[in-house]
């Protein structure tokens, strides 16, 4: 498996985005474009309005493939079922904190099996949900939208909740990736970049388009541009 740089930007293609009946293709336009991660969506059609795959699908991409797999778990069942995610060894696995019981439980077990822990957040629910576990979380993935489904617009007020996310890390002393998931394009990315963000998830905008690995580059190149900027400006 390649490596990633949790203090770097990245980049995370959502295969949710890809034809289910040619998915060895998309993983392998992906892996010529340089994707740092790649996203694994997993619903269950009950704690969110669609089904995707599970485990056996998630085992075998991470076989055919040496990107680091970021499975985004949508279930219900999160307690029951996290073991089954655990032991395909992807290299993230994140949680809704909407759906764990025992939330510090779950990323416990995450942890002591040496796999990147994150925590998730729909819209609608408050920063105060993490208090308690951030200082435990390799990262912190904010919903940009309602998940469910691809292609839908991002919610602007994210951008604030990002914002104080990133104070909040600043309180605790500690960086945890913060990734975004849901309606990212080369347009908000940017600002989410400068709002502390450092992991994007795309869907729609890479893999939904015509030409995914040029989406992917103009994607990269607008936050590096951005990143650039905002270190020029702190210099200042
Ligand atoms: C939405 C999923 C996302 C989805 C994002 O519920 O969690 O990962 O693939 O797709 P876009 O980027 O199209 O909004
Ligand atoms: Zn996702």
């Amino acid at each position: 498996m390649k490596s990633i740089d949790p203090s770097q930007i990245l980049i995370a293609p959502s295969l949710l985005s890809a034809d289910f009946t040619r998915l060895g293709e998309a993983i392998e336009l992906m892996e010529k474009a340089g994707a740092d991660l790649l996203h694994c969506d997993v619903m269950d059609g009950h704690f969110v309005p669609n089904l995707t795959f599970g485990p056996p699908v998630i085992a075998a991409i991470k076989k055919h493939t040496d990107i680091p797999l970021d499975v985004h778990l949508m279930i219900s069942n999160t307690d029951d079922t996290i073991g089954w995610y655990i032991a395909i060894e992807p290299r993230i696995i994140s949680v809704h904190a909407e759906s764990c019981i025992h939330l510090h439980r779950v990323i416990q077990q995450i942890k002591d099996a040496g796999i990147l822990a994150g925590v998730v957040l729909n819209p609608g629910s408050s920063l105060h949900m993490i208090d308690d576990i951030i200082e435990m979380v390799d990262l912190v993935m904010l919903m940009g939208v309602n998940p469910g489904f691809g292609g839908q617009s991002f919610i602007e007020s994210v951008v604030d909740k990002c914002i104080h996310l990133d104070e909040m890390c600043q309180t605790h002393k500690i960086r945890p990736i913060i990734e975004v998931d849901g309606g990212i394009n080369a347009a908000n990315a940017p600002r989410l970049l400068a709002a502390g963000a450092n992991c994007f998830v795309a869907g729609n905008a890479v893999l939904g388009a015509v030409d995914p690995i040029n989406a992917y580059q103009e994607l990269r190149d607008g936050l590096e541009a951005a990143h650039q900027e905002i270190s020029e400006k702190r210099n200042e």
